[in-house]
């Protein structure tokens, strides 16, 4: 089965292609490079995946292809909040050329949507029938993905999934954009003190890269496109505070922690109802302190380190 990833040079994408290439998919990725990592890149490499370097607002060469699982897409809160436009013209028409491409010729697409669309939660664990009322333009551009690709479903008969991941985490996460769990992994096992937003017990529901890979390939193989949204999250909410205390006992460090003011855009608490998705795949996510073990050790493996100057 030829699986085609958008945004697969990116750290979901690319873990999400390596982890289905090792079960025998054939893989191909589609990124404009723009925000890839060498990390990403020599993995890919390594498994023989071939990269496409083009832009998903342009790209139509899906011939052969059976399932694409839609990445691509800019993913900062803070700089959607500076670059509102910027965020609205890649992500939005990003998905909607992706969808329609997909609808027009009966390929099945996983969406990759993000928690960022429910904003504030009124209720907690958030469940999918949870308002949704985005706090940021990242926020705004992935809920109308979402919209877009419902009415691509009537229009043009397109089967689909979106899954509404919450703070994904794992090995070759970028921390220019996101990824507290790299930023705090990162300086930490440089010595240098970790900057926390807020008085740290805002919380996040942190579900490690495996257990997203190991969903989408469930629902690939099984062909659940239901057109249905899930929930994936860990079901486990994590004060910013214990992140960074669990991550420095894991590097054996102590440090301090620098206050800094709470980031427009940012919500206060979160946590995923993940009832739907666990009925789907029997989903079973993996401890933090374990997904935090392995992502540590692929950091010393893979890490190039950032030019200073
Ligand atoms: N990382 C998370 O915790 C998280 C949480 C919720 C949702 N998501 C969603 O998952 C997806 C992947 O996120 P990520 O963390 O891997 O981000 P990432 O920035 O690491 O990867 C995104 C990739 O998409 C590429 N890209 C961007 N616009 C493109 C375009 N128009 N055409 C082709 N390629 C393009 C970038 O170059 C990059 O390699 C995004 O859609 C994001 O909204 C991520």
């Amino acid at each position: 089965m030829r699986v085609l990833i958008t945004g697969g040079a990116g750290f979901i994408g690319h873990n999400v292609a390596c982890y289905l290439a090792k079960r025998g998919y054939d893989i191909v990725v589609v990124d404009t490079m723009e925000r890839s990592s060498a990390f990403a890149l020599r993995r890919l490499e390594e498994l023989g995946i071939s990269i496409v370097r083009a832009d998903v607002r342009e790209y139509s060469s899906y011939s052969v292809v059976d399932v694409v699982v839609h990445a691509a897409a800019y993913i900062s809160v803070e700089e959607s909040v500076r670059e509102p436009i910027k965020y609205i013209e890649n992500n939005v028409l990003g998905t909607a050329r992706v969808g329609y491409e997909c609808g027009k010729r009966g390929i099945k697409l996983v969406y990759l949507s993000s928690a960022a669309v429910y904003g504030e939660p009124l209720k907690l664990p958030i469940d999918e029938d949870h308002p949704t009322r985005p706090l940021s333009p990242y926020g705004l551009s992935k809920l109308q993905g979402e919209e877009v690709l419902k009415v691509f479903a009537s229009t043009y008969g397109l089967k689909y999934v979106t899954l509404r991941l919450f703070n994904v985490y794992g090995p070759g996460q970028s921390s220019s954009y996101a990824g507290v769990v790299t930023v705090f992994s990162e300086k930490a096992s440089r010595g240098e003190p970790l900057v926390i937003y807020g008085d740290g017990t805002q919380t996040r529901d942190f579900v490690y890269i495996e257990d997203v890979a190991k969903v989408i390939e469930h629902i690939v193989r099984g062909d659940v496109f239901d057109n249905e949204v899930y929930n994936i999250g860990s079901g486990n909410p994590t004060t910013i505070k214990e992140l960074a205390r669990t991550i420095m006992k894991l590097l054996g460090r102590e440090l301090p922690i620098v206050r800094m003011p709470q980031r427009p855009g940012d919500i206060t608490h979160s946590v995923a109802n993940i009832s739907k998705i666990s009925r789907l795949t029997q989903f079973k996510p993996t401890p933090l302190e374990e997904g935090l073990k392995k992502t540590i050790s692929q950091l010393k493996t893979y890490s190039t380190p950032e030019p200073q100057f």
